[in-house]
């Protein structure tokens, strides 16, 4: 089986754990700025907050999927980042502004660029896109996060549809619950003027009850696999379709 595996964020946390768990025979690509360790086969160097990283990423896409006759893809976009934690009119502008287009900007246009590329195949493929809790309730202090993650998932319900009607890849939406992982600590270190909600993360961690970030890897596969349950336009919790974790 050749099976081309294509991860935003790879170099770190969940996404590095989605091309851990990728099939053993696949060909496992990372797009981030430090690149991953581990069975990784090509790194894609690219700035998400500079859209001419959205560009390296769309023409490498396309490089790989001509590249060989796939019997499968899959493209996984795990990159995200909370920075800066903290009320909007407050925070560094250029940060804020970071923010918006790592998360909003570069999801959407990613996402287009990846159907572009697979427009033209006619086998299995799939765009999974890490979502969050936070797209479906107000969280003070992450309001560009929160409002990327509602675009992200409004964004993967209408062109779930579309791709129902012409095209046929699966759009999914996954939020992935209370993960351990870098990002979760850039959390727990916040202080409470910038992140009110920041002591039920800090009492999850002190519990032991964050979700094992090579868990929720293998759960994502399971979506991933699942053709028959997951059609498209999909969007998703984690905790209630595969059970298990927070
Ligand atoms: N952990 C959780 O509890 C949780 C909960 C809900 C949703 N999520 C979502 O799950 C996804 C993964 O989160 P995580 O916890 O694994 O985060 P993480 O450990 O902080 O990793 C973030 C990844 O995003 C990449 N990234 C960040 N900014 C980037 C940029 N400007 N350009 C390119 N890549 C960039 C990083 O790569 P480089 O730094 O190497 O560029 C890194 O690989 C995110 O979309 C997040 O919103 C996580």
């Amino acid at each position: 089986m050749s099976h081309l595996v294509v991860v935003t964020g790879g170099s770190a946390g969940i996404g590095r754990a989605v091309l851990h768990a990728a099939p053993a025979d696949a060909h496992r690509v990372d797009v981030s700025r430090r690149g991953a360790d581990g069975p990784v086969d090509e790194h894609i160097a690219a700035d998400l907050a500079d859209p001419q990283g959205w560009r390296t990423v769309g023409s490498a896409l396309r490089r790989l999927v001509g590249s060989r006759s796939w019997e499968r893809v899959s493209f996984v976009h795990s990159a995200g980042t909370l920075t800066p934690i903290g009320f909007a009119g407050e925070v560094d502008d250029e940060a804020y502004i970071r923010n918006v287009l790592v998360n909003s900007a570069a999801t959407q246009v990613l996402g287009h660029l990846a159907l572009a590329a697979l427009a033209d195949l006619d086998i299995p493929r799939e765009v999974l896109m890490l979502s969050s809790g936070a797209a479906r309730r107000s969280r003070p202090g992450w309001s560009s996060y929160g409002a990327a993650k509602a675009g992200l998932e409004s964004w993967v319900r209408t062109v779930g549809d579309e791709q129902r009607q012409r095209g046929g890849v699966r759009v999914i939406a996954v939020a992935p619950g209370v993960v351990a992982t870098a990002m979760q600590r850039e959390i727990r270190d916040t202080d409470p003027a910038s992140f009110p909600g920041v002591e039920r993360f800090r009492r999850l961690h002190e519990a032991g009850e964050l979700a094992d970030v090579a868990d929720v890897a293998a759960r994502l596969w399971e979506v991933l696999d699942d053709r028959e349950r997951f059609t498209g336009g999909d969007v998703l919790d984690l905790r209630e379709v595969t059970g298990g974790g927070r």
